[in-house]
Formats: C-alpha cells, structure tokens, sequence
C-alpha cells in the first residue's frame, strides 16, 4: 500500500489521515508548525505515527505528501522541501485547497514530483467531525494529468464523487461553497442576534432555527432550490417587506445593505420560480432601490 505523509495537522489533514489509515493506507508521519498540534493529530489517527515539527523528515519515505496547511502558507512549504530536499522521481504531491491551483507545486515538479489538488466538498470544523461529513463528498481533481490515477484512487477510498476542474475556474467553484457553507453560517449567526434583541435567548433561538433549516433543506433537496423559496417575496407581500425595512431602519440599520442585496437576487429567484408577479417585482425592487 502506498505511503502516505501529512504536512499540516489540522482538521482536514487529521481527518484525511484518519480516513485513509482506516482504508489501508499507510501513514509514516504527521508534521506541523507545532508539535503540539501533529501529536494531537497523530495520537487522533492512532496507531503510533510519528509526530514532528520537522517536515523535512519524511519527505523521502513517503510515496504521497499530503500539504495541508492552510491555503497561505503552502507556497512557503513547498519552496522549503524544494530548497531543502531532494525529490523522488514521480512523487506526489497533494494539497487540498478548494481555491489555489495545483501550479504552486512547481517548484516541485521541477525537481521531478507530480502536483495534485483534492478538494473536498465538505466543512470540517473539528477531526471528530471531519471523519464523519468528509466520506462520500465530491471532490475536486485538478493538476498534473500524471497524478489523476492517485487522485481518483484517494476519492475512490474516500467513497468519494470525483470530478475535475479547470485551474482557472477554482476561485468560482470555491466561491459557491464559499456562499453555501461560510456565509450560511454567518446568516445563522444575524438571525441568532435578531432573535436576541427580541428576547429570545441564543440557545432557543438555534433550536428554532435549526428545525427551521432543516425543514428548508428538506424543501430543496425535495422540490429543487427554485420551488422550495417561501416568504414575503416569493408571496409578493409588499408590505410585509415594507415592516421589515421599517424595523431595520429603527433599530438595526447596519443590516439594510444585507437585506437589499439579498432581496434583489431573492426577487430573481421568485420570478424564476414563478410565485411573483412582474408588477410586484416591479414594487419590490423599486422599494429596495430606495432604501
Ligand atoms: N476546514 C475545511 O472546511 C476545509 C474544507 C476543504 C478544504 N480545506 C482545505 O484544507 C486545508 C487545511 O485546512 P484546515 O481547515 O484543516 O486548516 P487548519 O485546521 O487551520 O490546519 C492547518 C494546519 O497547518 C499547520 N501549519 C500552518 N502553517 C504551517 C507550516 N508552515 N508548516 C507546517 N504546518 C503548518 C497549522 O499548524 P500548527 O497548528 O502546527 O500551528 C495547522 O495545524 C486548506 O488548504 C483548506 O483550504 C479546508
């Protein structure tokens, strides 16, 4: 079975360990900036890896290095191994980045390796976590055409859906992750806070809400995303829209720009879903325009 080693012993590196131990792999190492965090993250995977904060050591054991720091600071990585280790012809190079191309291995590839990005369509707020959500996720491949075989072979083990992108479409393939998973979080969070200043106290309020989502999520994973909006704009309900933006500009006016922004792609939504009216899009955006 192939070798594997991780640089970069945070979430995604400690739950792609993890996994792939468990599929067979074999892990000869987990280095990090501290050696505090790749012990963590190797005691975590289990099964006596060696932990270090000296990445250099295992680059010459391993068939498949695994980069999985965070985005910034993998070019500073791979000009360290570059300039510090000599390659193996052929080994792989991998890191995880949904945003950065695979082109930053090359300085690597200059010396003989192969360069690779895997990114896993998935959150990964903690190992324990990581370990659940990660198995069965799609995967973005992109890089050296020599390294797809490993790549498909590491989703494959992942029970993953692999499929592959072009280096320059990264950043919007990111982006929409970005808004779904990061700034879903954050629209939790405003409404945690509206909730708040209405007495609500935060934990009632995530019950409430995470049922509330849930239901949405049912919604769309049955009926589509289109269909499954509900609410003052798909109804057309003008002067509900109208109560909102009075409230926001009594009490809470540094959330207008929010809400324009949103209602407006809202307003798109609805017509494409059909439940709006074209004079009542017509209103609608008329009032945001002037908030
Ligand atoms: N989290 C996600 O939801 C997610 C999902 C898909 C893909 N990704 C990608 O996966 C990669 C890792 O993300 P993450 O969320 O796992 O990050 P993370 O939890 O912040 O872990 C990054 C780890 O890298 C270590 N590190 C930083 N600089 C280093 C250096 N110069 N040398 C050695 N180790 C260094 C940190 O070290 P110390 O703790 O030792 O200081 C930290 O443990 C990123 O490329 C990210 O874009 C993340």
């Amino acid at each position: 079975m192939r070798k594997l080693y991780f640089i970069g012993a945070g979430k995604v590196g400690t739950s792609l360990a993890y996994l792939l131990n468990k599929k067979g792999y074999e892990i000869v190492g987990i280095a990090s900036r501290n050696l505090k965090s790749a012990e963590a993250s190797a005691s975590f995977v289990g099964g006596n890896i060696t932990a270090t904060n000296d990445i250099f050591i295992f680059i010459e054991e391993a068939d498949i290095i695994f980069i999985t720091t965070n985005d910034d600071a993998i070019p500073f990585v791979v000009k360290d191994i570059s300039d510090k280790c000599d390659i193996n012809e052929g080994q792989v190079f991998v890191h995880t980045s949904g945003s950065l191309p695979a082109k930053v291995f090359e300085p690597l590839e200059k010396k003989g390796a192969i360069g690779i990005s895997i990114h896993p369509l998935q959150t990964v707020a903690s190992p324990t976590e990581g370990i659940k959500n990660i198995m069965g996720s799609l995967f973005a491949i992109e890089g050296n055409i020599k390294a797809y075989d490993i790549a498909l072979e590491l989703v494959k083990a992942l029970d993953g859906q692999p499929f592959f992108i072009d280096s320059d479409k990264k950043p919007l393939y990111h982006l929409a992750a970005v808004i779904a998973c990061n700034y879903f979080v954050t629209l939790i969070n405003t409404s945690i806070k509206l909730f708040e200043s209405v007495n609500i106290d935060s934990e009632k309020g995530l019950t409430g809400l995470l049922k509330l989502v849930r239901g949405t999520i049912n919604n769309i994973e049955k009926i589509g995303p289109k269909q499954a909006l509900t609410g003052p704009i798909a109804r057309g309900d003008i002067h509900t829209i109208e109560g909102h933006i009075w409230a926001m500009k009594k009490y809470i006016p540094e959330l207008l720009e929010f809400y324009k922004v949103l209602g407006n792609m809202t307003v798109n939504v609805a017509i494409e879903k059909g439940s709006l009216s074209e004079s009542n899009a017509k209103k609608i955006l008329e009032i945001l325009k002037d908030i």
